[in-house]
C-alpha cells in the first residue's frame, strides 16, 4: 500500500481559497479557506483521517477523506508535522462538538514538514516523559502542549490587561536598563559581570530608576526582567523573572495600598471580561474566584502573633519573635489558612531594604507592604520611600553602601523631593496564583533557576 501511495498525486483545486488563521474561522463558514499549522492530534479510520490542527491561535478539526487519505504523506503522517489544508469550513452536525463549532472538510492538502515517528515521536519525547529535568531540557517542545501554551497565552493576556489598567489610571510605561552598577535588594543575590573592565550587575529591580522618572513623567511603571542569584531553591524563586514595578508621587501609604488593590482587581476584571482569556482560565483554574475587596490588612506584629497562636515556628524551630523574617513556609501556611489576599504591612527595618520610609512614631518599622496570595504567598513587595536626603545618606551608611555610585538616586531628594512609594510584582508568581500552577517555572517561557540557563 505504501509503494502504491507514492504514485498518488493530489491536484490543487483552481478555485481560490482565503488564507486565514484558525481563530478567524467563524467569519469564514461555508467558504473555501487555506489554513496551515501543526498536526496536534491524528486519528485514522477506514478512508477518513481526522486531524486536530493547531496554529497557535486555536485548534481546528480537519477531515481528510477519499483520495486525500491515500497519499504517501497521508499514510506516514505524524503528530507535530506541519501541513497546509484547503477546504470548506462547515458547522459540525448538531450534537457533535469541535473547537469553534466547525470543521474543515478538506479538498486538498499537503505536508510541509514531516515530524519524526517512532522513538523520536513527539509523544515519546514529551508526553510520556515524567522526569522534570528531561522536560526542562525539552521546554521548547513542552510549550506546544495544551496546558503549557494556555499558561503562556494567559500570561500575554495578563500583561496586556496590566498595561491597559495602568493606562486607564494615567501611569506611563518606561524601559529602564538591565545592566546597572547599583544594587537595590542586597548584595547577596547580585549577578555581576565585566562591563568594559568595570564591575556591573544585572538589575535586581528597576525601582530606583522609576523613582528618577517621577519629576519628568509623573507616575510610571515598567515590565522588565529582574535577576537574582537566589540562594532559595523553591518553587517560587527564579534567577530571572519578569518584574512589574510602579512608582507613584505625592501619595500616602494608604494611597499605595488602595492603588495596589485597584491594580490587581482592575487587571483581573479585564482578563475575565475577555472571552478568550476567560476560557483559558476556566481550562487552567476552573475554581478561580475574584478576590473580594477590601483586601485583609494585617500588621507584621499581628502576623507574628498569629503564627505563634497557631504554633508555626520560625526558621530555627523557635516561636516567632518581633524582628524575625517570616520565612516562606510560615508565610504560605498563614496565607493558605486565611485563604484571602493579605496586605502584610509594617516590616521591621532590619529585614527590609535601605530605601524604605520609617514608620512615624515607630522608627524600628517601615511603611512597607507585601501582598500575599493563597497558594503562592508573596506576589508583591512595596513601600513608601525615604524622602529626606540626610536620612537616605544615613541609610546608605547603615547598610555599608558607598553613596557615590548612587548620586543620581540621592539627587531625587536634592532637586525637589516628594513623598512617594511603589512596588514590584512578580509576574510569574501572579500567574502561578491565577492559573493555579504548582511552580512559577510553569509561568515563564524559558525559566532560569539555579543551574539551569538552557534552552
Ligand atoms: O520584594 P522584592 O525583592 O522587592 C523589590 O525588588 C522592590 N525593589 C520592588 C519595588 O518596590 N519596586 O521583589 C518584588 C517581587 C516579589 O514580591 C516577588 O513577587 C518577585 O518580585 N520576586 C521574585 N519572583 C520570582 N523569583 C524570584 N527570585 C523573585 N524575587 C522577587
Amino acid at each position: 500500500r505504501l509503494e502504491e501511495s507514492k504514485k498518488v498525486i493530489l491536484e490543487e483545486p483552481s478555485s481560490s481559497a482565503k488564507k486565514i488563521k484558525i481563530n478567524q474561522g467563524s467569519n469564514f463558514r461555508d467558504q473555501r479557506v487555506k489554513i496551515s499549522g501543526w498536526v496536534h492530534r491524528l486519528r485514522s479510520q477506514k478512508d477518513l483521517t481526522f486531524i486536530v490542527l493547531r496554529d497557535g491561535t486555536g485548534y481546528l478539526q480537519v477531515v481528510l477523506s477519499g483520495k486525500l487519505t491515500t497519499t504517501y504523506d497521508a499514510l506516514t503522517l505524524t503528530t507535530e508535522s506541519t501541513v497546509e489544508i484547503q477546504g470548506q469550513l462547515k458547522a459540525v452536525p448538531e450534537g457533535k462538538t469541535a473547537p469553534g463549532g466547525h470543521e474543515l472538510v478538506a479538498d486538498y492538502w499537503k505536508c510541509l514538514g514531516k515530524a519524526p515517528g517512532g522513538d523520536e515521536a513527539y509523544t515519546n519525547v514529551v508526553a510520556e516523559t515524567a522526569d522534570p529535568n528531561s522536560l526542562a531540557d525539552r521546554r521548547h517542545l513542552v510549550i506546544r502542549g495544551e496546558t503549557a501554551s494556555a499558561v503562556l497565552k494567559v500570561r500575554a493576556e495578563v500583561l496586556k490587561a496590566f498595561r491597559a489598567e495602568f493606562d486607564s489610571i494615567g501611569v506611563t510605561e518606561v524601559t529602564p536598563p538591565c545592566m546597572v552598577q547599583t544594587q537595590v535588594e542586597g548584595g547577596s543575590t547580585l549577578f555581576s559581570f565585566d562591563y568594559y573592565g568595570q564591575p556591573a550587575y544585572l538589575t535586581q529591580s528597576s525601582q530606583l530608576y522609576l523613582e528618577t522618572c517621577l519629576p519628568s513623567l509623573g507616575d510610571v511603571f515598567c515590565v522588565q526582567e529582574s535577576f537574582r542569584a537566589e540562594k532559595s531553591h523553591t518553587r517560587r524563586h527564579l534567577s530571572e523573572y519578569t518584574h512589574l514595578e510602579a512608582e507613584l508621587a505625592f501619595i500616602s501609604f494608604d494611597d499605595l495600598l488602595a492603588h495596589l488593590e485597584q491594580l490587581i482587581c482592575g487587571t483581573l476584571s479585564r482578563v475575565l471580561e475577555d472571552p478568550r482569556a476567560k476560557a483559558l482560565l476556566d481550562q487552567l483554574n476552573p475554581n478561580f474566584q475574584m478576590p473580594s475587596r477590601p483586601f485583609r490588612r494585617m500588621d507584621y506584629k499581628e502576623a507574628i502573633q498569629w503564627l505563634n497562636d497557631h504554633d508555626i515556628p520560625n526558621e530555627d524551630g523557635q516561636p516567632h519573635k518581633i524582628g524575625d523574617d517570616i520565612a516562606e513556609a510560615a508565610e504560605r501556611k498563614m496565607t493558605d489558612d486565611l485563604n484571602v489576599p493579605i496586605f502584610l504591612c509594617g516590616f521591621p527595618r532590619e529585614i527590609k531594604s535601605f530605601y524604605m520610609k520609617r514608620t512615624e512614631g515607630d522608627e524600628g518599622f517601615t511603611d512597607s507592604v507585601d501582598v500575599l496570595m493563597p497558594g503562592v504567598g508573596e506576589i508583591v513587595g512595596g513601600s513608601m520611600r525615604m524622602a529626606d536626603q540626610h536620612e537616605l545618606l544615613e541609610a546608605y551608611k547603615a547598610e555599608g553602601i558607598d553613596a557615590a555610585p548612587y548620586f543620581w538616586y540621592t539627587d531625587q531628594r536634592k532637586y525637589g523631593t516628594c513623598e512617594h512609594g511603589g512596588y514590584g510584582l512578580g509576574v510569574e508568581r501572579f500567574l502561578a496564583w491565577l492559573t493555579n500552577r504548582w511552580t512559577v517555572r510553569e509561568a515563564s517561557l524559558y525559566p532560569r533557576w539555579t543551574g539551569r540557563c538552557t534552552p
